[in-house]
């Protein structure tokens, strides 16, 4: 039995977790900057650096507590090491290396982008871990990145394609910005979207056709920008009625939430199967925060189910930041 102790602290979720075997969550701790980072609308890497430094120390240290374990009988630390903003980077990767030293435990360097991809065997206690067969088409979709990979072993990652401007949950952030909506923005625009009409806006579907599997969607930010800014003159028209226009102005942050979810979508969606038709491979997972999006999700078991894919997603609570597939993927490697 190997337990792990991971740390993460790439971006704004500071996080430790205890993990069995590579699958078993003893312990996933994470302290969200969320709340700091709204009042700018993005987050502000000093201010991480800052707030990761404050809460590593307490959240390694109740992520042993929950696990009923203790430095002393952890046999290897794992944390990130790459790729994330650098200031956040630097201080847990730091205070892991003191662990690892001070502890005579040893450090194993992660990349967290494949941390995200081994999100998908994490379990709680007592559950068991899905089957998935190699090789697969994995999906990873986060706020820095958008990228298909062809999964053969543990070891054996292929990119195939990635983003050539923002990733898909910038761009869920930036419109969500723009619509007034908050940080981060994905998960608000996944649950206004339920109420909205996808049908209103008919936005572009930037590369959809093309016969690589890079991704871009800054055109479609764009896009949106401009309709937005239409709308809203548009909108001027009732502002004497402030009850008419509140109304207005609601249906249509809805519409447009829905209707620029399901432009993203429709691409993740339409190039993950032709990766996975393309290269003769009927396994595919996702991962990443925005993997935890419902119409993806919705969409993708949709479109798998026609084709005869097999999809695996990850447990909610392992699409966002965490420590526990810090841990996962440190397992692979062993
Ligand atoms: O993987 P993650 O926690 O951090 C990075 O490594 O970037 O992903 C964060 C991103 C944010 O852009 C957030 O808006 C997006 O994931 N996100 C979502 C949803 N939940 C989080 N995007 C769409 N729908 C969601 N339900
Ligand atoms: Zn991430």
């Amino acid at each position: 039995m190997t337990e792990i102790l991971g740390i993460e602290s790439t971006c704004d979720e500071t996080s430790a977790a205890v993990v069995q075997d590579g699958r078993i969550v003893l312990s996933n701790i994470i302290a969200s900057q969320e709340e700091i980072h709204e009042k700018y609308g993005g987050i502000v890497p000093e201010v991480a650096s800052r707030k990761h430094l404050e809460a590593l120390p307490v959240v390694v240290e109740e992520a042993l507590n929950r696990a009923g374990t203790s430095i002393e009988k952890i046999d290897a630390i794992a944390v990130s090491k790459e790729p994330g903003l650098p200031p956040a980077l630097t201080v847990g990767y730091a205070y892991a290396q003191g662990l690892s030293l001070a502890n005579k435990k040893p450090l194993i360097d992660i990349n967290h982008l494949e941390a995200h991809i081994s999100a998908i065997w994490l379990v709680e206690k007592g559950q068991k871990a899905q089957e998935i067969q190699y090789p697969y088409i994995c999906l990873l979709v986060s706020g820095g990145h958008t990228q298909l990979y062809l999964v053969e072993s543990p070891i054996e990652l292929r990119i195939l394609g990635k983003t050539r401007d923002d990733a898909a949950g910038e761009a869920f952030d930036k419109i969500a910005r723009l619509l007034g909506l908050g940080y981060p923005g994905g998960p608000i625009i996944d649950k206004l979207a339920r109420n909205g009409d996808e049908q209103i806006f008919r936005f572009p579907r930037p590369m959809i056709k093309s016969e690589n599997f890079d991704f871009s969607f800054s055109g479609l930010k764009t896009a949106v920008k401009r309709e937005v800014e239409k709308q809203k003159v548009a909108l001027t028209r009732y502002k004497d009625n402030s009850d008419l226009h509140k109304e207005l102005n609601n249906n249509l942050i809805t519409d447009f939430a829905a209707s620029f979810q399901e432009a993203v979508v429709e691409v993740l969606v339409e190039k993950t199967i032709r990766a996975s038709c393309e290269l003769g491979v009927n396994v595919i997972t996702i991962a990443g925060g925005v993997s935890a999006n419902s119409r993806l999700r919705e969409l993708l078991a949709r479109a798998c189910k026609a084709s005869g894919f097999t999809l695996f997603y990850p447990e909610l609570e392992f699409c966002l930041d965490n420590a526990a597939m810090v841990a996962a993927r440190a397992y692979d490697l062993l």
